[in-house]
């Protein structure tokens, strides 16, 4: 099973951390294109997670540790105080690019800790320490989605069709993704499952990288439309719904893609089980209930010019949120790497 990798340290000499760079998968040009932007400079960072170059929020954390590991590295101070103080701006810079996946500001907190509780470090030594905890962030989540995955899968049963939103796979993670991972785990074990992919709009994460990588990974896949999502539930196809969340709330709301509230709302209806699968580091329990989650808008020409070609007259107005907020009572049951978590 092909299942591709997303975001990678790459060190630039065999067995030495360091110099190195970050690779990513630009996902702006999936699926017509396999192309990787590898970069140390922290302002390429910002923008790739800003444009969706790189997306999905664990995988957007995994992108801003490493770019804060970057940032040090690339810095020319042999004074370990002027390393903290990178790190600390690093952060702070990556901490404006997207506002509402938590893992983002999550792994920046994490690096930002490790730096300022190692001042008796040399620069150099802080230097590979940060990298190390990049890595381990990233190492981390992918054994967090596998977790996920092998919860999740005791929910599906051999011939299941499963119906997801948006792109909650190895293309958002460090590797396996969280609401496709019981699917391939699945795949491990010889169990066959179907999966529908809404396409997710107005910029297509389910058409263009679920069914991409789902491919990829020789599992079958359908896309359908975000507004087929109701027939489709009724004509009985659908036997569970499984997404991602970008923050899940301490009262257990979770936001994730916008339209996902919608698709809980269409399972409730049609009594179909809505999972929602993300790793503990999505849960903010500072965060009371999904009123309080931020969400992120968007810029107008995403909608009205989707792809380069306008979809809408110009200067139309426009409100473009990037996230909604599905209520707890809709919710299944919220999976993550410690095992199932049941709401209700
Ligand atoms: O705007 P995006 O593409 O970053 O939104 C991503 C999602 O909503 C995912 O479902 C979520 O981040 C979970 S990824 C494991």
């Amino acid at each position: 099973m092909t299942i591709p990798r997303t975001i990678e340290w790459i060190p630039k000499a065999e067995g030495e951390l360091m110099p190195g760079l970050i690779r990513l998968i630009d996902q702006t040009l999936l699926p017509e294109k396999l192309d990787y932007i590898e970069t140390t400079d922290i302002q390429e960072v910002w923008h790739a997670i800003k444009t969706l170059q790189v997306r999905g929020a664990p995988a957007i954390g995994i992108a801003a540790a490493m770019g804060i590991a970057a940032a040090a590295q690339e810095s020319a101070s042999d004074s370990t105080e002027n390393i903290i103080a990178t790190v600390d701006q690093a952060g702070a810079y990556l901490a404006t690019s997207r506002p509402t996946a938590v893992n983002l500001f999550w792994a920046i907190d994490r690096m930002q800790r490790l730096a300022n509780n190692n001042g008796k470090l040399s620069a150099i030594d802080l230097k590979i320490a940060l990298i190390k905890e990049a890595m381990r962030i990233r190492d981390e989540d992918a054994a967090m989605c596998r977790a996920i995955g092998e919860h999740g899968t005791v929910l599906l049963k051999d011939g299941d069709t499963v119906l997801t939103h948006c792109n909650a796979g190895s293309l958002a993670t460090a590797e396996f993704g969280t609401a496709l991972a019981p699917i391939y785990v699945a795949k491990e074990q010889g169990k066959n499952i179907k999966v529908y992919a809404d396409e997710t709009r107005p910029l297509l994460q389910g058409s263009r990288l679920t069914a991409w990588e789902l491919m990829q990974a020789g599992i079958d896949v359908t896309v359908i439309c975000d507004n087929m999502t109701a027939q489709v539930m009724k004509e009985g196809r659908i036997d569970a719904v499984m997404v991602g969340a970008d923050r899940i709330a301490a009262n257990g709301d979770a936001a994730n893609k916008i339209g996902t509230y919608g698709v809980a709302l269409l399972a409730k209806a049609h009594n179909i089980p809505f999972y929602v699968l993300a790793p503990s580091s999505t849960i903010d329990m500072d965060t009371a209930t999904g009123k309080d989650i931020p969400i992120e808008e968007r810029a107008d020409k995403e909608i009205t010019h989707g792809f380069g070609t306008a979809t809408a007259p110009d200067g139309v107005k426009v409100y473009a949120p990037a996230f909604d907020v599905t209520p707890t009572e809709l919710i299944t049951a919220i999976i993550t790497e410690k095992g199932d978590y049941i709401i209700k």
